[in-house]
């Protein structure tokens, strides 16, 4: 059933298809206004300014484009490096957690621009409509919500027509079958040839990451210095974590590190096979992974990875505004709190592979492990230990 009476209503525009059209479908079916908002969460190779132009030019009332980077980096990113953040052992929730930041931004310009809806293209197929409206909800719970893709049945060839019907242009990277989504933190795709979970991903899906063959044939090292749990520094250089993250994206990029190709269990239910691009992501996981395993005890290590676990399931699932979180995190907090120091690795197509790591709050004890002569392990001490 349709919500009644709507005047305004945001949109969460990203410029692709599904958007546009959906600008023109809500003044003409719900008879309201349309504000757009759209967030630079470091989506490559997109211009902004056109997108919104796009917007304003398919009769949208209002544009609002805000470049959210940084508050994605330190906010969202950061808590989620702290936690290891990946969903069934290895989907860095790239696509997961930006929903959050939309959620909390549209709900600030909802209110702002007086709307009483907000409006976004996910389908009723995928987790992103219960991350939008579950977290939306969790923000205002009085503010309606529309999902003009799940009540339109407009297939892709019915919102080419209605696109050319009503003077909506449609990009060229709109032909290719794909469905995909992008930002700082990673890029998923999906649909097309993918749908057959026994066809090997063709090249021209990729993006951020360069096919391993064609990578170089030298291995670079990359050096992640960490303070407290976060990445601080890259090669040496301080930098704050968005910009980190983009030079990691082009740098593992290159080496064709970061191609996740797997199974996945969606929140309705469905398994659906996912292709993801996450250059930057896996290695800051890996580094971070292993800095923990390096300055925390044996006992530490073993339970924090349940909680990792959890707190990657609720973030997948749609509850990140849930109060649970926040327990999590208090947990995953204290324990990056010695997370400090530097690690080396070795990126090399389409591999990366730690090999070396320093810090001052190492529990290792030279000394202790040793083989080599001036040993301090008790040896004596063991049968009495196993008997
Ligand atoms: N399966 C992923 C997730 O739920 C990615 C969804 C991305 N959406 C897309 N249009 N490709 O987080």
């Amino acid at each position: 059933a349709k919500p009644s009476k709507i005047d305004t209503v945001v949109l969460l525009y990203s410029g692709g298809l599904d958007t546009s059209v959906m600008v023109k479908y809500i003044q003409e079916e719900y008879g309201a206004d349309v504000v757009t908002l759209t967030l630079d969460l470091g989506q490559p190779g997109v211009d902004l300014e056109k997108t919104k132009q796009k917007a304003l030019d398919i009769g949208a009332e209002d544009a609002y484009v805000i470049d959210a980077k940084q508050e994605f980096a330190e906010d969202f990113i950061a808590k989620s490096i702290k936690a290891n953040g990946l969903y069934q052992g290895e989907y860095p929730l790239s696509t997961a957690i930006a929903r959050y930041v939309v959620c909390e931004k549209v709900v600030e310009i909802a209110d702002e621009v007086d709307a009483d809806a907000v409006a976004h293209g996910a389908t009723g197929k995928g987790n992103d409509q219960v991350r939008f409206e579950a977290g939306i909800l969790s923000l205002d719970p009085d503010i309606k919500l529309l999902a003009p893709v799940r009540e339109w049945s407009m297939t892709r060839d019915k919102e080419l027509e209605y696109a050319e019907k009503h003077g909506i242009p449609v990009e060229a990277s709109e032909e290719l079958p794909y469905s995909t989504d992008e930002n700082l933190w990673g890029k998923s795709s999906e649909c097309g040839p993918l749908e057959d979970p026994s066809n090997e991903p063709p090249e021209e899906v990729f993006e951020f990451v360069t096919y391993p063959e064609n990578a170089p044939e030298e291995p670079e090292y990359v050096e992640i210095e960490f303070e407290a749990g976060v990445p601080k520094g890259l090669n040496g250089e301080e930098l704050p974590l968005h910009q980190l993250i983009e030079e990691l994206n082009s740098l593992a990029g290159k080496h064709g590190v970061g191609i996740i190709d797997m199974m996945e269990d969606r929140v309705v239910g469905l398994k659906s096979r996912e292709v993801y691009e996450c250059p930057a992501a896996v290695t800051l996981i890996e580094a971070h992974q292993e800095l923990e395993k390096f300055v925390s005890t044996k006992h530490e290590n073993q339970f924090k990875q349940s909680v990792d676990q959890k707190w990657a399931e609720y973030a997948y699932n749609g509850l990140w505004f849930d109060p649970v979180l926040d327990h999590l995190e208090g947990f995953i907090d204290s324990m990056n709190k010695n997370v400090s120091g530097t690690v080396e690795l070795k990126l090399y197509k389409g591999s990366v592979q730690v090999t070396g790591r320093k810090s001052e709050e190492a529990l290792y004890d030279h000394d202790l492990a040793s083989y080599e002569e001036g040993e301090t392990f008790n040896q004596e001490a063991s049968p009495g230990f196993i008997q």
